[in-house]
């Protein structure tokens, strides 16, 4: 990974801190997308000490609840990239009640769903010149519960909050898979992944059924190392080189819903999402 610029959403806890932190002690240049200076800052400091001799790790802010803040942060990495080869989209919640974005949309939604969405089109013009480049989105298993159901998914008003989160999951696949179409060509590769059940932060401030039986099972999850496995396989393996459209479990290719594979879905949600975040965003 040496030479190469890698962008890791949600760096500075679980899964998204192992990936960058492993990434880093590869080599590459590891530019970590937080919501919070002192949350961010604590775990770049975590990073160096933990990668001695690594190329200094990055901190860029961004509040995934707020698009503005999104492109905010695109903006700043593209003055900071001239180029970026790896773009891990890992950042991702569990809410406890039926909240909105700053935007309006239903908060699961939008952070899980929209912002990298939004980011990621917003970047992928200099990813597309950094070729062959990687995107890897963090989705779940949760995502086989999970329904797209146009335009009620953004609505803010929907009353089953865990409905909610293996929806914005099934979102990550189907993006991911018309993405995969989208970029046919350009020798950039995006899979998505589940990383296993994994004791994080996730979900711990959470209320409700989910959250008290993830709570109940922690002593019995991976640990964060196992559960980035499959993110730092996918973002630096040469054996998925030209790999692109797949998801993983366990860094072999895995079933997923049929709901996941339909590709009519993933174009409406495509074309939804490019309303929502007002733009028309990446080519066809
Ligand atoms: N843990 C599991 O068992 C499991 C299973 C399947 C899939 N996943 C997926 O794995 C990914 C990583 O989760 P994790 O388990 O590592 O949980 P985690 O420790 O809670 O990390 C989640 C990361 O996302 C960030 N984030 C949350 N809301 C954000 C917002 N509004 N704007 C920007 N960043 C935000 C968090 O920042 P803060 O620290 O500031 O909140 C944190 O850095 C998620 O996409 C999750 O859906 C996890």
């Amino acid at each position: 990974m040496q030479g190469k610029t890698v962008i890791v959403t949600g760096a500075n806890s679980g899964i998204g801190y192992v990936t960058a932190r492993e990434l880093a002690k590869m080599g590459a240049r590891v530019i970590m997308v937080c919501r919070s200076q002192s949350k961010g800052e604590a775990a770049r400091q975590r990073l160096i000490q933990e990668a001695p001799g690594a190329p200094q790790p990055e901190l860029v802010l961004a509040d995934f609840a707020s698009l503005a803040s999104v492109r905010r942060a695109a903006s700043e990495l593209l003055d900071r990239c001239p180029r970026i080869d790896v773009l891990v989209n890992n950042a991702g919640l569990f809410v406890s009640e039926p909240i909105a974005s700053a935007d309006g949309y239903e908060l699961t939604f939008a952070v899980n769903h929209l912002a990298p969405f939004l980011l990621t089109n917003l970047l992928l013009e200099r990813i597309i010149a950094s070729a062959p480049a990687r995107i890897v989105n963090v989705s779940s298993f949760a995502h086989v519960a999970g329904n797209v159901v146009i335009p009620q998914i953004a609505s803010p008003q929907r009353p089953n909050i865990a409905q909610a989160y293996s929806d914005s999951k099934l979102c990550n696949i189907l993006f991911t898979n018309e993405l995969a179409r989208r970029l046919k060509g350009t020798g950039v590769t995006v899979n998505s992944l589940h990383p296993g059940a994994v004791a994080t932060n996730f979900a711990a401030d959470a209320r409700g059924m989910f959250a008290f039986f993830f709570r109940l099972a922690r002593p019995f999850m991976l640990t964060p190392e196992q559960g980035a496995a499959t993110s730092i396989y996918l973002a630096s393996s040469p054996e998925v080189e030209g790999v692109s459209g797949v998801y993983f479990a366990r860094k072999k290719p895995a079933k997923t819903s049929a709901r996941a594979e339909d590709m009519r879905l993933a174009q409406q949600l495509w074309e939804f999402s490019e309303q929502l975040v007002h733009a028309k965003v990446a080519t066809a």
